[in-house]
């Protein structure tokens, strides 16, 4: 039975689309058959990633790069307007796009901004900007967001990051309850929360997943209906993935300190809980 929002001749807009994982959906959904436009900052990857995914479609011109920064409203607003001109309204969003500025807690504020402006506004702009149209459309479509387990358990480290993650898992749940309960809306949300994934230049190590497994199991997420589409890798099973969340909860419902996990003190306590 055909996906009917992942088919043929629909519309696609995936933003981060030059790599990684964003790029391997941008190829995956092209050799569907589906109009792909890959949004990304203005430059060479995004030209020669549109190059490489436009070998995956039968025709190459139903693959559009287009230039936005999608922590620009403005911009965001004029992409959508562009390919609601040309296509009907998408039956597939992905907002994907990251950058990995951000640290820890004394990190330049200017540093915070920038990774709460494109992790999280690049993420509410996309949805304020192409959902309407999709959900006014009456068609069946999906929204994916992407998180991250760091938005669920918060290690330490990239606190930046962690918080941006956490806000995309908080306000893409609000968002499914919203569509949800829109009448005759026929446009659900997703959180994709990917493994340890090889992306970009990275050397890809033993453990690591590639992003075309990303795909699959995201595409196998939207097929049975999943909200939480949460991607275990070579090293980290979707059991282990479970106990760590709910340790996580458990810090407060058990009154524990924050990340506890990683306070010496609780140590042996975590390691009898996840051995
Ligand atoms: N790779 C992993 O191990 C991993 C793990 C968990 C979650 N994720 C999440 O998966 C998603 C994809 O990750 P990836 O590793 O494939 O990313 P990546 O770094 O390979 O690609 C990110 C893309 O986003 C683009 N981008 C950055 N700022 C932008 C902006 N302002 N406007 C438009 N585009 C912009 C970059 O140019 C780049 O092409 C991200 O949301 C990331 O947080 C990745």
């Amino acid at each position: 039975m055909p996906h009917p929002a992942i088919a043929r001749d629909k519309a696609a807009v995936i933003t981060g689309a030059a790599s990684g994982i964003g790029k391997a959906t941008a190829a995956r959904l092209a050799s569907l058959g589906m109009r792909v436009y890959m949004l990304d900052l203005p430059g060479r990857p995004l030209d020669a990633a549109r190059e490489e995914v436009a070998g995956h479609a039968a025709e190459t011109d139903h693959v559009i790069a287009l230039p936005c920064d999608v922590s620009d409203e403005a911009e965001m607003r004029g992409t959508a307007q562009r390919v609601n001109a040309v296509s009907t309204a998408p039956s597939f969003l992905m907002n994907n796009a990251v950058t990995r500025v951000g640290g820890g807690i004394w990190n330049p504020a200017a540093d915070w901004h920038k990774a709460v402006d494109v992790n999280l506004w690049g993420v509410v702009n996309g949805v304020r900007c192409f959902v309407p149209s999709m959900i006014e459309a009456g068609a069946k479509a999906h929204v994916v967001n992407v998180g991250s387990k760091q938005g669920i358990t918060n290690p330490p480290g990239n606190t930046a990051y962690n918080v941006t993650k956490a806000a995309v898992k908080a306000y893409s749940e609000g968002l499914q309850h919203d569509l949800r309960n829109t009448p005759g809306c026929r446009v659900s949300a997703h959180l994709l929360i990917p493994g340890w994934t090889t992306t970009g230049d990275r050397e890809h190590k033993p453990g690591a997943w590639l992003p075309d497994q990303v795909v699959d199991h995201m595409l196998a997420g939207l097929e049975a209906g999943d909200f939480y589409i949460l991607c275990p890798d070579g090293e980290t099973t979707p059991e282990m993935d479970r106990k760590r969340i709910l340790w996580g909860a458990g810090d407060i419902t058990e009154n524990r300190p924050p990340l506890s996990r990683w306070d010496p003190a609780y140590k042996a306590a975590y390691n009898a809980f996840e051995p």
